[in-house]
């Protein structure tokens, strides 16, 4: 049995049970990148400060780099034995290179090393993510064009509420994936500190160089404080947070198209490429990836409220129990970009069902407000007018009837006011029409948005 690189004071071994228990590698290996960097830049300070010889440095950054080759070609031995990334990664090295692998862990522990390294895989990963929101901004604007002009009844309570531009529902999504990109941006900017030198709590006696480990691994600046560089996550709770309102959006998302999907709705069809059958009902057709997308967001949720719990209660400073932060981490991130990823390709594969969105549009009496704002115009306050347009419905409904077909004289007969120009409020096209304040679902208003996204998203 190989020694432990933490063994000097120990007698006996721990249990196999024990072992198996408190490794992390199976999962936190995947932070191996953002380890050698944290070595290298680790060494290179170490060098420059005169703690260890350049070519100490030397051997240390020809091993790092070659552990690298080996982990990326599969040639490495991950070993559990060796507990987590950073010991198997530390033990590889002095394998390899002798004796100058033993300087490498000079002024550093791992608990300044590993919230270094979630902190820089965070940062790349948030881009990755950022990337992927795009993409499906870019997919929901593309959807919007192929349906230029398409009206479709909006809903409140899910009743019918008032005429929309399809584009318009589509944008509201693509504006809601904007603020969470600035959410992420925002956390990006808040975790890039560097806690690397704080090692395990304290910091040292050795004459490092923060700021040059710092502005080396691309950090704004080292943490302050050693105590709190060592022992918080917030940072994590943060970016999880920032996933679980995206998960809540796409969610969101989710759920219209399935609705819509429907034989109910009937006002979209998901092409075969994103649609899987029953097993046992022949004739079934299921917007499954959109169910998942919607199931998804309870396990990114389920991530975050995993954080908070481990975090709860945790005295000052480092606890073994911040190594519970990584599965809920990869888990969230993972999930939250293969979602985004599979909605842009749903949002790739719907049509819309014009005919049967338009033969839908006349119910329900989606033209009742903009009537009542017809009553503004003719002088009458808004409040009485709604009274008024209320009685007009419910002679409409008596008579199984739209608002357009009432005539004029039964318009008449609920209030003098009415005039013939009364029919060019009424009907979803002539409401689209009078739409015009800044932001509304009006022809222009949207074209207005619509022109915005696609300069800012580049679409030509
Ligand atoms: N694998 C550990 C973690 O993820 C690294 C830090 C362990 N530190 C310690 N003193 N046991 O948190």
């Amino acid at each position: 049995k190989e020694a432990k690189l933490w063994g000097g004071r120990f007698e006996e071994s721990v249990t196999p049970a024990v072992e198996k228990f408190g490794q992390s590698v199976s999962y936190d290996w995947k932070l191996y990148k953002h380890d050698l960097m944290g070595s290298r830049a680790h060494a290179n300070m170490l060098a420059k400060q005169g703690i260890i010889s350049e070519e100490e440095r030397d051997a240390i950054v020809k091993g790092l780099d070659e552990i690298e080759k080996r982990i990326e070609s599969g040639k490495f031995d991950w070993r559990a034995d060796r507990e987590d990334v950073h010991m198997n990664v530390e033990a590889a090295l002095i394998d390899l290179v002798g004796e100058p692998a033993k300087k490498l862990h000079t002024a550093r522990s791992r608990n300044d090393q590993v919230v270094t390294d979630v902190r820089l895989w965070c940062r790349d990963a948030i881009n990755v993510t950022v990337e992927l929101i795009i993409l499906l901004q870019v997919a929901l604007v593309k959807l919007g064009l192929r349906n230029e002009g398409l009206i479709v009844p909006g809903y409140t309570h899910l009743q019918r509420a008032q005429p929309l531009l399809l584009q318009h529902v589509l944008l509201a999504f693509v504006e809601q994936l904007e603020r969470d990109i600035g959410r992420l941006r925002d956390c990006q900017e808040r975790l890039n500190f560097s806690p690397l030198g704080s090692c395990a709590l304290a910091g040292t006696g050795l004459p490092i160089d923060r700021f040059h480990t710092a502005h080396s691994l691309g950090f704004t600046a080292p943490l302050r404080n050693s105590v709190d560089a060592v022992s918080d996550r917030d940072f994590l709770i943060e970016l999880l947070s920032a996933n679980s309102i995206i998960a809540i959006h796409l969610s969101r998302l989710a759920e219209d198209w399935v609705l819509w999907a429907s034989e109910e709705f009937g006002f979209l069809t998901p092409s075969d490429k994103v649609s899987t059958g029953s097993s046992i009902m022949p004739q079934k057709k299921n917007p499954d990836p959109m169910e998942l997308v919607r199931g998804k967001s309870g396990r990114v949720i389920g991530n975050l409220t995993t954080l908070l719990m481990v975090c709860k209660g945790l005295p000052m400073a480092y606890n073994r129990d911040l190594q519970e932060d990584k599965e809920p981490l990869f888990d969230s991130m993972e999930t939250i970009q293969t979602v985004l990823e599979v909605t842009a390709e749903f949002a790739q594969n719907v049509t819309y069902n014009k005919e049967r969105i338009a033969r839908s549009l006349p119910a329900g009496y989606l033209d009742a407000t903009t009537l009542a704002d017809y009553l503004v115009y003719k002088g009458i306050p808004f409040r009485t007018g709604h009274e008024i347009v209320g009685k007009a419905v419910a002679c409409g409904v008596s008579k199984k009837v739209e608002l357009a077909q009432l005539s004029l004289d039964e318009f008449k007969s609920i209030h003098p006011v009415f005039e013939e120009d009364v029919y060019s409020y009424l009907g979803v096209e002539n409401c689209i029409k009078k739409f015009r304040s800044f932001g509304s679902t009006g022809a222009e208003p949207v074209s207005q948005q619509m022109h915005f996204w696609c300069e800012k998203l580049g679409i030509a």
